[in-house]
């Protein structure tokens, strides 16, 4: 039997997604540890908690995720996307405990001319992609023997907000949208991302792995691509990201190469397009 922890696995957008997987895994048990369970952030209570459940793998989707906010509370988010997993770290290190922790394409400042492989020299350029990238290199430097660090981008699913499905319902109500259409990523499916992890979990892979669906997409590729899966009638209009000011600095091009996913895997990495198709299903968006 396995046990499993999933840290945010009871309200998060990816960690519900990555709980609903586990519990239909034979021999894999899952718990979850959030914010109504008590102050995950002191060290004493998460070590408690965690010596009590001995796990043998801790999924951690718990993130500092609003972008823009953490402009301006930088300690903040720092304190939830490094303290964090340092401490978790630390409190596992001796252990034969393996974690699987996520973090963001936003570490790249986007100016590339090609997809981002994990070898790439990372280089935030918002507060957000900063403190992940703190996050990430203190697990390496902790932990490199059991940790895996799961790139992911530009999440949908199910069970939370999320683009696609605000810009289903704002495409419903006013029939008229604008989406930003000079920023280009890795959508990504929350149930293709858990059931990736989990592959990864199981055989412990260590260091960096791009775990997003494959091809790349704008935003406004991305709404128009779902508004028609939906079948919803909605004039979309392209416009640039200096039309539409926001707080922090966006990669204009952040897509992650899956090779070393699909190498892994043994087959080719899902499309954005057939994810969103299943999301749209599934959703009944
Ligand atoms: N969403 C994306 O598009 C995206 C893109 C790239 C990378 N990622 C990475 O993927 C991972 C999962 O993201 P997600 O979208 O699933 O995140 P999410 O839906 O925002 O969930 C984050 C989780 O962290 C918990 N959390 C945040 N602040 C907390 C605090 N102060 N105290 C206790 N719990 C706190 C939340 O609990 P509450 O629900 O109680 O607030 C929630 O369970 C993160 O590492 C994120 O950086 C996400």
């Amino acid at each position: 039997m396995q046990n499993i922890l999933v840290l945010g696995g009871a309200t998060g957008l990816l960690g519900q997604a990555i709980v609903e997987k586990i519990i239909s895994k034979k021999n894999w048990q899952v718990k979850t540890l959030g914010r109504t369970d008590g102050n995950i952030f002191d060290p004493q209570f998460l070590e408690k908690f965690i010596i009590r459940e001995k796990p043998d793998i801790i999924f951690n989707t718990v993130a500092w995720t609003q972008v823009d906010d953490a402009e301006e509370h930088y300690a903040e988010a720092l304190k939830v996307n490094a303290d964090f997993p340092e401490a978790i770290a630390k409190i596992i290190k001796k252990s034969d405990c393996h974690l699987i922790h996520f973090s963001t394409d936003f570490v790249f400042d986007g100016h590339s001319n090609r997809s981002y492989v994990e070898d790439d020299k990372p280089n935030p350029e918002s507060v957000y992609g900063t403190t992940k990238l703190a996050g990430e290199k203190i697990l390496l430097n902790l932990i490199p023997e059991q940790v895996t660090i799961c790139r992911t981008a530009w999440l949908f699913g199910p069970h939370r907000k999320n683009f696609i499905a605000t810009i289903c319902q704002v495409a419903r109500k006013s029939g008229k949208l604008k989406v930003v259409a000079d920023q280009i990523g890795s959508p990504t499916y929350t149930k293709d991302l858990a059931e990736y992890s989990i592959q990864l979990a199981a055989e412990k892979k260590t260091g960096i792995w791009h775990t997003v669906n494959s091809d790349q997409a704008s935003w406004y590729d991305l709404a128009s691509f779902a508004i028609k899966a939906a079948n919803i009638e909605c004039e979309i209009t392209p416009i640039t990201s200096a039309d539409w000011p926001q707080k922090a600095k966006r990669p204009p091009f952040s897509v992650l190469n899956t090779a070393k996913l699909a190498d892994f895997l043994g087959q080719k990495v899902r499309p954005w397009q057939e994810a969103v198709e299943l999301y749209a299903k599934e959703k009944s968006l």
